[in-house]
């Protein structure tokens, strides 16, 4: 795992967006494996700014995100379909047909884990953006979930309930399920880059990059990816 620490956050945004720019611009048709969370806010304004200046296109670009809520809507605030709209694809003109993300409404999940994975199979991802939990989760792949593991439905752990109530009213809104890309998809991407801003991810940066490879923390499966970049900012890389 290639590690890279900067001074804060803009200057790990900026680190962050030098990857993925070089990417998009080496093929105009590469396929994006993107994720939500506060983690990857800054590049995203990064990636806006510099459409915006520059021009990059993106009329081509494929997207595939790693995970959304069960029971939610993508027209929900709340859905991680509605934030990639939001935050990034309508401010870079990527059409609703660029994007792959799980129907959170889906009525049979089994079938909708099938459809994803399936798709994802058809659709190598150039990169895979990540952002770590503070349990050592990558996307919603909780401890304990098997490194094989493909698309499929979990209960999120408490810690990651209460972490995200914050983007909620109330905790009680906070969904209890998600469809998550599995662990055995993730590691398929060419390039990975996962991004850890705060001392509150201190010790699973600790544990992903210089720990034991397990299970019990997903994101130390990254140390066997053989092109796997980690930006994180002092804060969070205190412990290394
Ligand atoms: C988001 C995702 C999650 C987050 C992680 C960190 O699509 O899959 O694994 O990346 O929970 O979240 P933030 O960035 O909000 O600290």
């Amino acid at each position: 795992m290639k590690i890279i620490i900067t001074k804060d956050y803009e200057e790990l945004s900026a680190k962050a967006a030098e990857v993925m720019l070089q990417v998009v611009k080496q093929d105009p048709q590469a396929v994006l494996g993107l994720a939500t969370g506060t983690t990857p806010l800054g590049l995203y304004a990064k990636m806006l700014a510099d459409h915006k200046e520059n021009g990059t296109d993106y009329s081509r670009i494929r997207t595939a995100n790693l995970d959304e809520y069960k029971g939610l809507p993508k027209d929900h605030e709340q859905s991680y379909a509605y934030f990639m709209k939001k935050n990034l694809f309508d401010g870079l003109g990527i059409r609703p047909e660029q994007t792959n993300i799980e129907n959170g409404m889906a009525k049979d999940a089994q079938e909708e884990c099938a459809r994803y994975d399936a798709l994802l199979e058809r659709l190598p991802r150039d990169i895979q953006l990540l952002g770590l939990g503070s349990n050592g989760h990558i996307a919603f792949n909780e401890p304990g979930t098997p490194f094989g593991s493909g698309t499929h439905v979990v209960t999120l752990a408490e810690s990651t309930v209460k972490d995200n109530a914050r983007l909620f009213k109330d905790i009680a809104e906070v969904p209890r399920q998600a469809f998550t890309m599995g662990i055995r998809q993730i590691m398929q991407a060419k390039k990975i880059l996962i991004l850890a801003s705060g001392a509150n991810k201190a010790d699973a940066v600790y544990k992903m990059a210089k720990g034991e490879v397990t299970e019990q923390v997903p994101a130390s499966v990254l140390q066997l990816h053989p092109d796997c970049t980690l930006i994180a900012d002092e804060a969070a890389a205190c412990r290394l």
